[in-house]
């Protein structure tokens, strides 16, 4: 994340009000102290979005996901932090902190030319040895998989020669330092020796969307292990932030989807016959990241893993992953060991359209893969179907869309449809009544909410934790996010800053982070006493946290052996001294 200054940023955010901004997008009225508008992250027909003018942040009651401006532009324009606080900057006429950026970040920009100078090279030259002698085995294997010249253009294939030592004196002749030709990935360093990091491999440049070569996977040309060697991380390749192919989709014009699948060898295949946007990930499961990027092209993404059983638990993976970035996802299927490169040099691109026309929509999908760990013909196995498709079909936001899935579900194990709704309501379903956009207001600490209750308490006064704040730590919340949320506000205060909403929220590295921050700002906490107050909640999360604890030895006490025992018990012991000295205080 780029790193601004508290100053420049506290500036930026004063000058860039979250209400004018998003009344860009979306309209906006006042009511109750706070504005409503359509949410422009989800369908909906009445507003269940909100900005709050005062903590500068918003938060949608329907989905669930807030932040402060900045993060409304990352997610409307499809931008990172950084791009968002650009523009957020020009939007105000404010100069960008060339001034304040430190000789570390310059240095750092000019390695990764550097290095990005150093792959372009070897691209170049891995390209001019596939066509010279030394290369013609591996040209050969190209064609024989059906990979044409012009293909082996457009993505530069080429070949690594089986020599140790050649791609390494190029780089030295054209006088890059040693220490960054360390750093490039392109040679390996072994007990004080350098040599080539790739050799004898049918080589892939990794292009990112500006045009510069970042990395390149390697494949051997036979069956030998490891058949794929990709760069290592360098100060260029970040392996989760890029998809293979996407430089290629960036140049195309009006694409409507992006077809993901799993190897180089598809994206090639597909290509070259015919397949327009299509892109891998770079030896990693799809990432968050990932899903951002391919947004910025296109919503509608297919997933197209190859035809075994990595292939179906990457795609279940997939399919929350780009789920959660607002894509709409469908999978094709492959029989058995097959990938998209196999079947479409099989069977050719109409018979790929037609996969493409025929895929299944992701919750289909993932229902298909749930009805095989049940035996439907028996009626446990139905009943187990149907609590675990209820799950899976609680999260759909359309009511039409939600009833069709019912239907099939009915079909599917004779349950009534009356009663499939009736448990989806019970307990699976998104909370989405009325009630919900109303204000959450705790009133007092109990146990269950203590943690709820400090936070958004602590978020609003900030000024009042300074004298609690070394009774608690992030550890003491049993909620990750919490636990996160808390160290934001904890190193604002050490730092001598009583961060503002916006402020902290910018802090928070992870959406979910922020997400919750964004709803716990929306809670009313009111209290007479505002250290007496922090401090119970304090006690609360302590006696909760012990009481967990107390409850699983107990549980370990069943099957304890007798000295085992013995010692469970003197814990559960100090336990129950540990509580009574929090209720006496508390
Ligand atoms: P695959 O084995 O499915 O690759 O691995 P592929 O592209 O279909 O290869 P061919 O058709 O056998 O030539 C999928 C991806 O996983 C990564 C690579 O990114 C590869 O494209 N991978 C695979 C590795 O990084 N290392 C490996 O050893 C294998
Ligand atoms: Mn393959």
């Amino acid at each position: 994340m780029a790193r601004f200054s508290d100053a420049w940023l506290s500036e930026l955010y004063a000058k860039n009000d979250i209400v004018d901004v998003v009344s860009g997008y979306t309209t906006l009225s006042e009511r109750g102290g706070r504005y409503w508008g359509l949410c422009p992250f989800h369908n909906e027909k009445t507003p269940s979005f909100s900005v709050s003018k005062d903590k500068q942040l918003y938060y949608c009651f329907g989905c669930k996901q807030g932040g402060n401006v900045a993060h409304f532009i990352m997610k409307t324009e499809n931008v990172l932090f950084g791009e968002a606080i650009e523009m957020l900057a020009r939007r105000a006429h404010m100069e960008m902190p060339h001034a304040m950026e430190d000789k570390d970040y310059s240095e750092i920009k000019k390695k990764r030319q550097q290095i990005a100078e150093m792959n372009k090279m070897a691209a170049r030259f891995y390209f001019d040895t596939l066509h010279t002698p030394k290369g013609a085995q591996a040209l050969a294997y190209l064609k024989k998989r059906g990979i044409e010249e012009n293909i082996i253009k457009r993505f530069g294939l080429g070949y690594a020669p089986d020599e140790w030592d050649n791609v390494l004196n190029r780089l030295r002749q054209k006088g890059f330092p040693q220490s960054l030709i360390k750093e490039s990935g392109l040679v390996q360093v072994t007990n004080n020796n350098t040599y080539d990091a790739f050799r004898n491999r049918v080589m892939f440049p990794i292009i990112n969307t500006f045009g510069d070569v970042i990395a390149f996977g390697g494949r051997v040309l036979d069956d030998t292990t490891p058949k794929y060697l990709n760069t290592k991380e360098t100060m260029l390749f970040n392996k989760r932030r890029n998809l293979y192919g996407l430089d290629l989709v960036r140049k195309m014009r009006s694409i409507k989807s992006v077809v993901i699948v799993e190897g180089y060898m598809d994206v090639v295949s597909l290509q070259a016959h015919g397949v327009r946007a299509v892109v891998a990930s770079l030896g990693t499961a799809l990432t968050k990241e990932q899903a951002m990027l391919i947004k910025r092209y296109a919503h509608d993404v297919f997933l197209a893993y190859d035809g075994d059983e990595a292939g179906e638990i990457a795609t279940m993976k997939a399919i929350d992953v780009l789920s959660a970035e607002g894509h709409s996802v469908k999978v094709i299927r492959f029989d058995d060991g097959m990938d998209p490169d196999d079947f479409i040099r099989k069977n050719g691109l109409g018979e790929f359209a037609k996969k493409v026309k025929n895929a299944v929509p992701a919750i289909g999908y993932k229902l298909d893969m749930k009805k095989r760990s049940f035996d439907l013909q028996t009626e446990d196995g139905r009943e187990g179907y149907a609590i675990a498709a209820t799950k899976i079909i609680a999260a759909i936001e359309s009511p039409i869309i939600k009833e069709r899935y019912m239907q099939r579900l009915a079909k599917e194990t004779g349950y009534s449809q009356n009663s499939i709704q009736g448990q989806i309501q019970n307990k699976d379903a998104p909370k989405n009544t009325n009630d919900n956009y109303r204000y959450n207001s705790i009133k007092k600490s109990d146990k269950d909410n203590a943690e709820d209750a400090f936070l958004a308490y602590a978020l609003a006064n900030v000024h009042f934790v300074e004298n609690v704040i070394d009774d608690i730590s992030a550890d003491d919340f049993s909620l990750k996010s919490h636990g996160n949320i808390f160290s934001v506000l904890y190193d604002g205060i050490k730092r001598g800053i009583q961060p503002t909403y916006a402020e902290l929220l910018s802090e928070l590295e992870y959406e979910e982070d922020r997400n919750e921050a964004a709803r716990l700002s929306d809670m009313q906490v009111i209290a007479d006493d505002p250290e007496a107050y922090l401090k119970d909640c304090i006690s609360n999360m302590r006696k909760r946290k012990l009481e967990k604890k107390r409850q699983s030895l107990m549980e370990g006490l069943r099957d304890a052996s007798s000295e085992n025992k013995r010692k469970l018990l003197a814990e559960i012991g100090e336990i129950d001294k540990e509580l009574n000295h929090i209720e006496g205080i508390g």
